[in-house]
């Protein structure tokens, strides 16, 4: 057993040995094919001007570009900005750099060389931050061929500007671009193109991104008038479709949910109180927290987009579904004090009825003034001016007589009793100021009667039943017409 392990041992050692060996041999014998390479290179480098583009004071020096899309990365709305891995291949010739009569010879060389030789200063335009990939080694290099070709390649990762219209957010569509440039060289330098036209840009096919996909991608030339003579400009634009799914689980159907939620409380009875507020509330905070969702993965922008529209709507039906049981409360609880008062006035006037039956008239008459004197309708309330002179001579101190928080039952007593008390000595201007009073008391009535009035507290949760629900349907549909179809 320990025999056969040194054995294995011994025999892994005199394999590897062996390997040297043979390659130790072979770089020895192969030394002069190395030579004439290193030859080659230095004869090339002999005398070359780094500074001097290539057909310098000959013609425009024609580079060709070429894009290879690793990944796109992210789109940041709120920065405005996407960004993007990619291969940069320029391609151009160099005369100077002709070392062969065929021009399959070729020479793959690191980014080092890049050094030695005239590049392109080629940059960017809407570029924000960029980085040259490092690992193993720079990710550069250079190809040489026979005739003076020359392939330029490189794999950087770059943010780049992308000014988004967010007018449509989140069903819109992006345009954003790469800017290729040269930032020394005008158009008599240097003009650049997009080699094979549409097909310099490779690798958009397989570009997976989760919140949008790209509907279409073009490149076109353009020239930048930054400075006498012209720059010429590549730009390569994608355009990016968002998907909308995520926000239709994400916002919009948790929103109309929301919305569907409050209008649960128009079938829970009217005296639920606690249980119809407690819908409305918090129907209404979940909208608030629903849009300050939305909000927060957005730029400051202050125009209206597409989302806050229908984030407002559906937080005006919650709320207006709110406010729809307030006015059922208020119907209902306004109705009932009102049935009671009438009862207690009726309950009066049987009582004085007895003391004195001709004055029957003038006491509802001052109940109803004092009503209307109360009434918060201004128009009502205005045209009292003639009431001072019945209160001049009442008894009852200013501010107990005015108080409108006063129970009902208890001001008209005493003023029903100040004005018996002193009933001779007016008695003298009753029936001009009774005339007066079934004027206006008719007066009343007709405004009464002009007021719609909802005999029935149900009858609004009815409405609102059948209303609501058609409203917002009418707004979904007009919403979504108006948007899908730009
Ligand atoms: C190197 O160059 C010499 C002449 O320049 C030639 O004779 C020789 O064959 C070349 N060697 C190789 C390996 O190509
Ligand atoms: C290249 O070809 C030209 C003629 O086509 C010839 O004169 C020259 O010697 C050749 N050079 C080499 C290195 O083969
Ligand atoms: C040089 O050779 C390469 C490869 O064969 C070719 O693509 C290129 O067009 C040639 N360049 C010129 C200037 O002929
Ligand atoms: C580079 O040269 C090799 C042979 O020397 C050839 O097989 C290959 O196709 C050449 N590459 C290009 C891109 O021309
Ligand atoms: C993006 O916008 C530019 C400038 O308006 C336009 O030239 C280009 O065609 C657009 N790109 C796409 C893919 O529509």
């Amino acid at each position: 057993m320990f025999l056969k392990y040194i054995a294995m041992l011994v025999l892994k050692e005199s394999t590897v040995l062996i390997v040297t060996l043979v390659l130790l041999v072979g770089s020895y014998g192969d030394q002069s094919r190395f030579q004439n390479t290193t030859d080659t290179i230095e004869r090339l480098l002999k005398g070359y001007d780094i500074r001097l583009r290539p057909q310098f004071e000959v013609q425009a020096l024609r580079i060709g570009m070429e894009i290879i899309i690793a990944s796109f990365d992210s789109i940041s709305e709120v920065n405005m900005d996407y960004t993007i891995t990619m291969y940069l291949n320029q391609y151009w010739t160099d005369e100077r750099l002709v070392y062969s009569n065929d021009s399959d010879d070729n020479l793959t060389l690191t980014g080092d060389f890049a050094e030695k030789i005239w590049v392109p200063d080629t940059f960017f335009a809407n570029d924000k931050n960029s980085f040259l990939h490092d690992i193993t080694e720079k990710n550069k290099m250079i190809r040489l061929f026979g005739n003076g070709s020359i392939v330029y390649g490189m794999r950087f990762t770059t943010t780049l500007a992308c000014m988004m219209d967010l007018h449509y957010y989140p069903l819109d569509e992006q345009n954003c671009t790469v800017e290729v440039e040269s930032y020394g060289y005008t158009m008599f330098d240097v003009i650049m193109y997009w080699r094979n036209g549409k097909n310099a840009v490779m690798g958009v096919e397989n570009v997976e991104l989760p919140q949008f996909h790209i509907k279409e991608y073009k490149t076109v030339v353009t020239i930048e008038k930054l400075m006498t003579p012209n720059y010429q400009r590549l730009s390569l634009s994608f355009k990016l479709q968002r998907n909308i799914g995520y926000f239709i689980f994400q916002t919009y159907l948790p929103s109309i949910l929301i919305v569907m939620l409050s209008w649960v409380s128009f079938w829970i009875n009217h005296e639920a109180t606690s249980a119809r507020v407690a819908l409305g509330i918090t129907t209404v905070l979940t909208m608030t927290t629903i849009s300050n969702g939305v909000r927060s993965s957005l730029p400051r922008i202050s125009y209206v987009k597409a989302i806050d529209i229908y984030l407002v709507v559906c937080f005006v039906f919650v709320f207006a579904a709110l406010l729809e049981y307030a006015a059922v409360n208020y119907k209902y609880w306004g109705g009932k004090a009102k049935r009671k008062a009438k009862k207690l006035r009726e309950k009066n006037e049987s009582m004085y009825d007895k003391d004195d039956s001709e004055n029957k008239n003038d006491v509802s008459d001052n109940i109803e003034l004092r009503d209307l004197r109360l009434s918060p309708i201004l128009g009502i309330r205005n045209t009292q001016n003639f009431n001072i002179e019945v209160e001049e001579n009442s008894n009852t101190p200013p501010s107990l007589r005015l108080g409108p928080s006063m129970p009902r039952a208890a001001v008209s007593r005493s003023y029903i009793g100040n004005n018996l008390m002193r009933r001779p000595s007016a008695s003298g201007s009753y029936p001009r100021r009774r005339k007066f009073f079934t004027h206006f008391r008719q007066k009343a009535k007709n405004i009464k009667v002009r007021m719609p009035r909802v005999q029935d507290v149900n009858t609004i949760d009815k409405y609102a039943r059948l209303f609501f629900p058609l409203l917002f349907i009418i707004f979904n549909i007009s919403y979504w017409a108006f948007y899908l179809m730009q």
